[in-house]
């Protein structure tokens, strides 16, 4: 029988029964070293208002990948790092799943990349037991590896573990709108049994549409998105995703709730995909106004705002659509939202305005900043939102365990106060792939120093202290 839980009588394990459980047992994070802030140089040079990027997108600095850096050699950064982290050797890993919509290959899975990497440290063959695929799906590829790894887990006997990395560079035309909402990062994320982060719960509500919200063409390095629609496409799927959770939870009897409650009630926080700080506001407003509806709650935001528009009492569509953006606009500034905003929500950003957009790692972004912030603790249970264009959503939940108190920090904002900061040209130069040699020199980590002929590309791990300049 699976166990009941309401918001006041919520047990430490949820629905995750004793000794089965499969989750997220450490993460690690790489982000490139070198930065541009969006306020000053940018925003001048762009006729841009700084105000807008820093409130209005949510964004302070956005993270730029070096000349020797892409997508393979940050996903080996934090995997590396992940290992180091929790002294594991290769033979432990079972699958090493790799979301990214950046791959720089259209064919040759960017694991295989990273295994070379690895075995440079560990020995050639150590990880030929691990089998690697990657997950396209835009922003929500890393989401759908670890649903499918959660099943693998689950029935694993052989006491392996699992590995997914999101990795990915974000990448706009230069002038575009896309362009400060850019970024770069790899998150690592080791699934086990019995984890001591999260348990998962094993309830998936998905929501899948076909859009044409975002692409990158093939040979590209930058999307082609429209930008608003992409904003729709979100919330839209969001929405769908987190009713067939809901109704999930409810006919399993995870989610219980009373007369008055809604199911956001038993959450403790909820991450979204976060393409840009700003779009998490707009997704809970949406989430919270969409749950509350029936709820105690109703009242007194009625209350405050009045009733909400409905589409049948207006002749004109156009009058509907404003009165709807002019209802959800109060709705964001209500009493009610920003409080259940403040607790349950707002710190999931704080990594992502010092580093922008990261495609599919950003909302493990968001579980790291909560972490970093030791502002999650054992019993509480966090629902995520993942959201890829395309587009699809994936909305879970999982459980804090015990553990998540004690595992180490990462030094995360400090490593963030220690990059350095680059000039306008220099981003633009390494933007276009203009700049050959790194800003950088790379130093105790993966770099990329060839392409050949053919067009493999080859990766060197450079130990610390040794400055040797990139090959390239
Ligand atoms: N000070 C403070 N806020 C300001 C401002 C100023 N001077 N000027 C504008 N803003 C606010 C706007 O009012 C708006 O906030 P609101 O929604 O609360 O009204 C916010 O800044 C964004 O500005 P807006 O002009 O609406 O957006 P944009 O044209 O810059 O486009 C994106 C934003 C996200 C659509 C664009 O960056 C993009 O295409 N990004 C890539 C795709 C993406 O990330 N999609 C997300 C879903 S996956």
């Amino acid at each position: 029988m699976p166990v009941l839980i309401s918001s006041t009588e919520a047990t430490p394990k949820g629905n995750v029964p004793a000794n089965e459980s499969v989750g997220i047992d450490d993460l690690a994070v790489y982000v490139p070293r070198l930065f541009l802030p969006l306020a000053g140089e940018f925003s001048s040079n762009r006729g841009i208002d700084p105000g807008k990027l820093v409130k209005g997108i949510g964004i302070d600095r956005m993270a730029v990948v070096d000349a020797h850096e892409d997508a393979a050699s940050m996903a080996a950064m934090s995997l590396l790092e992940l290992m180091r982290r929790n002294r594991l050797c290769p033979e432990d890993i079972g699958k090493v799943y790799v979301g990214t919509e950046s791959a720089p290959d259209e064919a040759k899975a960017l694991g295989t990349y990273v295994i070379g990497m690895l075995e440079q440290i560990y020995g050639r063959g150590s990880f030929q037991e691990a089998s690697t695929v990657e997950f396209k799906a835009a922003c929500i590829g890393t989401t759908f590896a670890l649903e499918s790894q959660s099943y693998w887990l689950a029935g694993e006997e052989e006491g392996k573990v699992g590995v997914i990395i999101a990795s990915d560079v974000a990448k706009y035309p230069l002038f575009s709108a896309g362009e400060y909402t850019q970024g770069a990062g790899s998150v690592a994320l080791l699934m086990k049994k019995n984890p001591r982060l999260l348990a998962l719960e094993q309830i998936y509500g998905t929501f899948t549409r076909d859009e044409n919200d975002f692409f990158r063409p093939m040979g590209c390095t930058t999307a082609v998105v429209n930008g608003k629609h992409s904003n729709q496409c979100y919330l839209d799927a969001m929405q769908g995703a987190f009713d067939s959770f809901a109704g999930k939870a409810k006919r399993k009897g995870v989610i219980t709730p009373g007369t008055g409650e809604s199911v956001t009630d038993f959450a403790d926080h909820l991450l979204f995909h976060i393409p840009y700080p700003r779009m998490v506001e707009y997704a809970s407003a949406a989430i919270f106004r969409h749950d509350w509806r029936e709820s105690r709650r109703s009242t007194g935001i009625e209350r405050e705002l009045g009733p909400e528009p409905v589409a049948r009492e207006f002749d004109d569509p156009q009058k509907y659509q404003a009165a709807e953006a002019d209802y959800a606009r109060r709705f964001s500034r209500s009493q009610e939202f920003l409080q259940a905003f403040a607790a349950k929500v707002r710190d999931t950003a704080i990594l992502s305005r010092q580093i922008g957009n990261i495609y599919t790692g950003s909302i493990y972004l968001g579980l790291a900043s909560l972490l970093e912030m030791q502002k999650i603790h054992a019993g509480q249970r966090l629902c995520f939102g993942a959201y890829g264009s395309g587009c699809s959503a994936l909305f879970f939940s999982a459980i804090a365990q015990a553990g998540v108190e004690s595992v180490p920090l990462r030094g995360l904002m400090q490593r963030l106060e220690e990059r350095k900061q680059i000039s306008l040209q220099d981003y633009e130069l390494l933007h276009e792939g203009k700049k050959k040699e790194s800003v950088l020199a790379p130093n105790g980590e993966f770099a990329l120093v060839g392409i050949d002929e053919q067009g493999y590309r080859h990766y060197e791990y450079v130990k610390a202290m040794d400055m040797r300049a990139s090959k390239r």
